[in-house]
């Protein structure tokens, strides 16, 4: 047994568990964060797909022990106020998802991108969502929710935030918290 301690979603956990356990079983039954899904089980379909310290990171071949210390973002994190995040709501208006099972991996992939790349062409998209399989075969709507979301978030009033500079993100963020109304 190991005690892992990280950040979910903004909030500090502590969890007992087997060092070797895949972190999408401590997310999913013992944090209750079902949002991520289990797939292949094998690191070939990016259903489980997380955020790890910002990087697409595929919880069903991570153990739980490889996120001590650090900062996981699963889909439950993306709203803010009870307001879906942009690339959620965009993946709602462009009708990009079905059956919805891919959905939280490539909604977090694609918001991966997006925090690096705020103009993304269709060619990159394609390549940052490759490793996420739509058995819908939903693949059209999703890059152009994604294109769509991209435009979104450059329309937003937010300042952009410097690649990699997260005590300037934080910030932005606290700001955005502290804004009458809260952020939108
Ligand atoms: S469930 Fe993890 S990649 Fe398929
Ligand atoms: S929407 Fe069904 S797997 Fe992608």
């Amino acid at each position: 047994m190991a005690n892992i301690r990280f950040t979910v979603n903004g909030k500090a956990s502590n969890v007992d568990t087997e060092a070797n356990r895949p972190l999408l079983e401590v997310l999913r039954e013992d944090l209750g964060l079902t949002g991520t899904k289990y797939g292949c089980g094998e690191g070939q379909c990016g259903a489980c797909t997380v955020l790890v310290d910002g990087r697409p990171t595929l919880s069903c071949i991570t153990p739980a022990r490889a996120v001590q210390d650090h900062k996981v973002v699963t889909i439950e994190g993306l709203a803010r106020n009870g307001a879906l995040h942009p690339v959620q709501q965009a993946f709602v208006d462009e009708g990009a998802v079905q059956c919805g099972y891919c959905t939280p991996g490539m909604i977090l992939t694609a918001h991966a991108l997006l925090e690096h790349n705020d103009t993304p062409t269709r060619q990159e998209i394609v390549e940052a969502i490759s490793g996420n399989i739509c058995r819908c075969t939903g693949y059209g709507q999703i890059v152009e929710a994604v294109e769509y979301a991209a435009e979104r978030l450059r329309q937003t009033n937010l300042p952009r935030k410097p690649k990699g500079d997260r005590a300037i993100e934080s910030a932005v963020d606290a700001l955005s918290e502290a804004a009458p109304g809260g952020r939108r």
